[in-house]
């Protein structure tokens, strides 16, 4: 039987996981900002910014008490804004609910703005070695692949299997919490990495279903594919003297309102298209490349059909379809693949 899996995993960490990192303290204020500023941004990119943070706000009181646009600018770079003004906002309420003393549990700090359960189970893992399981994207990969379990991690099911296996897992001893979480985090970040896991330097290998199995490349299951129903258009160029025929959509559906290109499903409809609502005799030329339009519900294929025509656009249909400069046409409210064909359009120099 191997030593039990929290054994193996302090022992790694002691001997070849990270100690050098500026957060590694047992001070929650210093370890939660690293964890929030770590959330979505890998460490190199993290370190100087947590280097100026911390010189510019000591403490979370110093913190709570800078301007939220102080912090907004220190935070500048990092991204997803909302967290450093979820940060600031706790930072006030330590200092104003609890005397500037952090909650001493995981319970009370995931009632902190911007704290899930697995940061709050981080600071207190590190700093209060609370015997409580992290479960963050890495611990997930690194859970699924040593017991075996299928299920995109990001469904409920999936993820409620992986937090029982987590709490199930942890040290006997809650003196090696910090050791262990910070384990699991390094194990992660440098062996049992998303591709190529380099599987003989782990320390889990031996029970490890996935590395017994060889189903490292597909474990954890990746998130499923979503599959959206797919419609084709034509987009009509309708061209004269250098100009493009465009009409107003109805006030209601896709595009609602904005001015587009008129639209058949073959070049037969086109003609015959141009013909009844238009009164022009239309010439189709040859289809240009298509374009791929995804909406939330469903992908659209736009072909886009040159036509040359001859007659006069009636003037009753003015206010629902008229001819556009090319210009004008760009500065009016077009739909996203609209513009962009009309952009692909001045590339090519074949203007209308
Ligand atoms: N990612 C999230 N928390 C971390 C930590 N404490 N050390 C290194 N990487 C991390």
């Amino acid at each position: 039987m191997p030593d039990p899996f929290s054994t193996r995993l302090v022992r790694w960490q002691r001997a070849h996981g990270r100690h050098d990192l500026p957060w590694q303290t047992d001070d929650p204020y210093r370890v939660w900002l690293s964890e929030i500023m770590l959330q979505q941004t890998q460490v190199a990119t993290v370190i100087p910014y947590y280097q100026r943070f911390t010189e510019s706000f000591p403490s979370v009181t110093a913190l709570a008490d800078a301007p939220l646009d102080e912090v907004l600018a220190h935070w500048a770079g990092l991204g997803y804004y909302s967290r450093a003004r979820n940060l600031h906002q706790a930072a006030r309420m330590v200092r104003d609910r609890f005397g500037g003393v952090f909650p001493p549990s995981a319970e009370g700090l995931i009632e902190l703005p911007g704290i899930g359960r697995s940061t709050a189970a981080a600071v207190a893992g590190f700093c209060y070695a609370e015997r409580t399981p992290i479960l963050d994207g890495n611990v997930k990969r690194v859970l699924a692949r040593w017991a075996g379990i299928d299920g995109f991690p990001g469904e409920k099911k999936t993820e409620n299997k992986l937090w029982a296996l987590a709490a199930g897992l942890l040290p006997t001893d809650a003196a090696d919490m910090p050791a262990y979480t910070q384990g699991l985090m390094d194990l992660g970040a440098t062996v049992c990495t998303p591709r190529r896991p380099d599987c003989p330097r782990c320390p889990l290998r031996d029970d490890c279903r996935a590395h017994i199995e060889g189903r490292q490349a597909e474990l954890p299951t990746p998130r499923p594919k979503k599959t959206v129903p797919e419609r084709a258009t034509l987009m009509l160029l309708i061209r004269q003297g250098g100009q493009l025929l465009l009409e107003r959509r109805p006030p209601t559906g896709i595009w609602g309102g904005l001015w587009s290109l008129p639209e058949a499903e073959t070049a037969a409809q086109a003609v015959a298209l141009c013909a009844e609502r238009f009164g022009l005799a239309a010439t189709p030329g040859a289809p240009q490349p298509a374009l791929v339009h995804t909406f939330t519900h469903f992908r659209l294929t736009i072909t886009p059909l040159p036509l040359e025509v001859a007659g006069e656009l009636p003037r009753v249909a003015e206010a629902d379809a008229r001819w556009f400069a090319r210009g004008e046409a760009l500065k009016a409210g077009i739909p996203t693949p609209v513009r962009k064909l009309l952009l692909a359009e001045g590339r090519q120099e074949s203007l209308f």
